[in-house]
């Protein structure tokens, strides 16, 4: 796989000048967009056609969470939007991931793409400050059990989950440079460290968006990445 293509960088603003301004400049260094829940909000599917004209594969998340039929309904609707992949949580249970699985993938058919999106089950919060092994891999088998194509999980968890489900893919937040701020996260990783232990892709919010000197910080994680 291209690095490029483990990487995605987080449009975390409710701005859409300035997400697609950060799209615009980023876009040899990432090969997926974030669009999370603030970007959402403020500018609802719009904003995934237009990253989508740039080029990049998508990564909706919004870590739905209610009851089956209403997650299935949801995820259908977005299947619809071209989206690559869409986080549900995990903590909602098998029927109701398996729902989302199912509505996304009848929301391609139906829109007619050429491509199946994947849904990834949440397990734990990269900012929760531990987690208990056997609640991780719980949550780790229901995603499996449900047809998830993968799961998101902190770098500390991924050879574990790599080892119980390998075929699955691991979506990795919770990235720092080595000595940066932690700001709300606490299960941090660096680029290599991330992509050392296995993670198909990470997530890089912050870092780069909110560095005083995003060159520098891109240089970092080209400088990181070159090595996959
Ligand atoms: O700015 P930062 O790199 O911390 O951004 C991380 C992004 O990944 C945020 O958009 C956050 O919502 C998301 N995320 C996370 N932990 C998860 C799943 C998603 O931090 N378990």
């Amino acid at each position: 796989m291209k690095t490029i293509n483990r990487l995605a960088i987080a449009l975390d603003t409710d701005d859409s000048v300035e997400a697609l301004r950060w799209a615009r400049d980023y876009r040899e260094e990432f090969g997926y967009a974030k669009v999370g829940l603030e970007l959402f909000m403020a500018e609802g599917p719009g904003i995934i056609y237009a990253l989508r004209e740039l080029g990049y594969r998508i990564l909706l998340d919004l870590k739905m969470h209610d009851i089956p039929t209403t997650v299935g309904r949801a995820a259908r609707v977005v299947g619809g939007y071209g989206v690559d992949l869409l986080t549900v949580h995990t903590a909602g249970g098998v029927p109701m991931l398996r729902a989302a699985v199912e509505g996304l993938a009848e929301g391609a058919v139906a829109a007619g793409l050429d491509f199946k999106p994947q849904a990834l089950g949440v397990t734990f919060l990269t900012s929760d400050p531990a987690v208990d092994e056997a609640a991780f891999v719980a949550r780790l088998d229901a995603a499996a059990e449900a047809g998830c194509g993968g799961y998101v999980c902190a770098a500390a968890e991924v050879e574990l989950a790599k080892e119980r489900h390998p075929e699955l893919f691991a979506l990795v937040p919770g990235i720092r440079f080595k000595g940066a701020q932690p700001d709300d996260q606490s299960r941090v990783a660096t680029p290599a460290e991330a992509l050392g232990m296995g993670a198909d892709l990470i997530v890089i919010g912050r870092s780069v968006t909110r560095a005083a000197d995003p060159d520098a910080a891109l240089a970092m994680l080209r400088a990181e990445a070159a090595a996959f």
